[in-house]
Parts: C-alpha cells; sequence; structure tokens
C-alpha cells in the first residue's frame, strides 16, 4: 500500500541521514552478585555513568547488582556466550573457568595490607594474570579492591580449635578449600546469593567475607559472632566478552578505557572506607558480637594456615608464586 512505501521510503531516508551510533546505543550489560552500597556496586554504577558521559550517550551500560541477572557461575557462563559483556567476579572465582593461578589471592597471609596488594595487581604479574584469560574468549580490564576478609559463626573463633568441624562456606576456589581443611573445618562451595540463607537455616555454620558483603547481604543478622582476623584477601577481576571488546569502533572503545581507569581508581579509593563503615555499622547493629584476635591468636592462625602455601604453590604455578613473595617481600 502507499501508506507503507512511504513508512518504508521515511525509514530508509531516516537510516541513511541518521548517523549509525545515534539510533541506538551500545548496550553493555554489567552483571555482578554484591549489593549496589558495597565497592564493586559503587564503582559498577560509577564506570555506567563516567562510560555514558564519555561517549554522549554512544554506550549504555546497563548494571544488575545483587546476583539479579545470574548468580556465581551462569553469569560467568553467560559472559563467554556473550548474554552479558561485562562482570566483575572474585578472583576466588576463576577456578572453573580452568584459570587457576588466580587463587593466588586467596592464599592465607599472603598481602598484608592494600599497599602490599597493589603492587603485584597494579604492577607486571597481574597483568601476565589478566592475559591469561584470553584463550577463554574473557579480556580482562582492571582489578577492583574489595578489602581483607573475617570469619563468622555462631559461635565465637578464637583460637583455631575453634574452627574444627564447622562448616564453612566458601567461593569456588581450591585454595580456599584448603584453608578451611587447614582449620579442621568443613568446606563447602556455594553461589554468594545463597549464603543468608544457608547461614539462617543452618546449612553453614560459618563463612568468610570482606565486611562489606557481610553487612550488606545481612549476614549479621545470623552470626552471632565475627572475629576480625584479615587472614585473606578478596578482589574483583573487571572482565569482558573479547569479541565484544575487540568489536567496538575505536574511538568508544578507549572511552571505555577511560571511564574504566576513573572506575578502578574510584574502586581502589573507597574500598577500605566501605568495610571501615560497614564494621562500624555491624557493631552498632548489636546482632554480632564482633571480636578482635589477639597478636598470639593471630599468630596461632596464622601458623596453621602456612602449610596451605606449600600445598596449594602448583595451582598458583611457582613461578608467578615466586614473584608474588618477592613484590610483596
Ligand atoms: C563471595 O562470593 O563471597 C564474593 O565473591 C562476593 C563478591 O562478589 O564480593
Amino acid at each position: 500500500t502507499r501508506r507503507r512505501a512511504l513508512a518504508l521510503a521515511s525509514a530508509v531516508t531516516l537510516t541513511l541521514s541518521t548517523p549509525v551510533w545515534a539510533q541506538a546505543p551500545i548496550v553493555i550489560k554489567f552483571s555482578h552478585v554484591v549489593a549496589q552500597d558495597t565497592p564493586k556496586g559503587k564503582a559498577a554504577d560509577f564506570f555506567a555513568k563516567r562510560a555514558a558521559e564519555l561517549t554522549k550517550g554512544r554506550v549504555k551500560v546497563e548494571v544488575y547488582a545483587n546476583s539479579a541477572l545470574y548468580k556465581d557461575k551462569e553469569e560467568m557462563e553467560a559472559l563467554q556466550l556473550g548474554a552479558v559483556q561485562m562482570l566483575a567476579p572474585s578472583l576466588a572465582k576463576f577456578g572453573p573457568l580452568g584459570v587457576k593461578e588466580f587463587e593466588l589471592f586467596d592464599l592465607p597471609f599472603i598481602f598484608d595490607d592494600y599497599n602490599e596488594l597493589h603492587k603485584v595487581t597494579q604492577g607486571p604479574v597481574g597483568k601476565a594474570l589478566l592475559a591469561k584469560l584470553e584463550p577463554k574468549g574473557i579480556k580482562g580490564l582492571a582489578y577492583w579492591d574489595n578489602g581483607f576478609k573475617s570469619f563468622s559463626a555462631n559461635t565465637p573463633l578464637r583460637s583455631v580449635a575453634d574452627y574444627k568441624g564447622k562448616k564453612f562456606r566458601i567461593q569456588s576456589s581450591k585454595v580456599l578449600e584448603e584453608q578451611v581443611r587447614a582449620l579442621g573445618g568443613i568446606p563447602q562451595v556455594m553461589a554468594f546469593s545463597e549464603v543468608y540463607q544457608a547461614l539462617q537455616t543452618g546449612v553453614v555454620d560459618g563463612t568468610e567475607n570482606p565486611i562489606s558483603n557481610f553487612y550488606t547481604q545481612k549476614m549479621h543478622e545470623v552470626q552471632k559472632h565475627l572475629s576480625l582476623t584479615n587472614h585473606g584477601y578478596l578482589g574483583y577481576a573487571v572482565i569482558v566478552n573479547k569479541k565484544f571488546w575487540d568489536g567496538l569502533p575505536a574511538d568508544i572503545r578507549s572511552e571505555l578505557e577511560q571511564a574504566m581507569k576513573e572506575a578502578t581508581d574510584y574502586a581502589n579509593r573507597i574500598a577500605k572506607e566501605e568495610n571501615d563503615k560497614a564494621l562500624e555499622a555491624v557493631k552498632a547493629s548489636g546482632k554480632t558480637t564482633v571480636y578482635t584476635p589477639t597478636a598470639q591468636e593471630r599468630l596461632a592462625l596464622k601458623k596453621a594456615l602456612a602449610p596451605v602455601h606449600l600445598k596449594m604453590a602448583d595451582r598458583a604455578g611457582k613461578d608467578t608464586l615466586q614473584s608474588v613473595y618477592q613484590v610483596t617481600g
């Protein structure tokens, strides 16, 4: 009909007269499993905002927080299939993908503080580790900090003996599995989205997490004791589907790289502060007893966990591990 022909003609005119990018923005779906009000959640939102600003609306980053779109394992698969374009999984979750070297970050007491950690994440070792993702169709863009983990349970965790026989939820990392075993506990791998309920129903007795995760998932409601062990690190690799990323127009990609650089600075600036704030909030809730281990108790924990390094050296790769020990001193 004439009307259809006209409509078609105007559609063609529109297509020809409008630059391709103005028709619809490039959408980046960014899925993650934590609350918005966490270092990762805030940094993801920050990246979305800067990406829109720097590309003048040509890119729209849709952030899906709190496992709204996918849980841990599913989000990795979704990224590889291209159902989402960007994730920031914890470094403890790359083993099932076949990139086990990231598990070095899970080794107990490997970093004393953020400074030591940054020597790895912001240096050549960190870069070489990200490159290991490429054969999996994944490109690593950056490391985002969270913080140091503490153990929690419904019974006090002071001496090493207090861990014995308890079931602890862990992320999908062989090093973390060995860590819990070294304490005489029983490790149970579980998706982050299921932890609250598992603690509530007693499927597991305890867990380990930086306080920002502990508080924003309301774990303090279902854990009577939190021991500030700071025994290990939890942080993220921001990753994209490589084919998608390489296929972006070069100018857009470089704006996104800039947005990522800014988001990374932001994430790493707020991480400690967010965890400190969360600790205050846990204390203020009055629901969990917060315990600071004595120097002696911490040393005992460190000693009990030391064999994990030797036992798991192959997971991390002996050479990689040596370079880490070298830069951290
Ligand atoms: C966990 O599963 O405990 C964490 O990796 C969650 C997260 O993304 O911080």
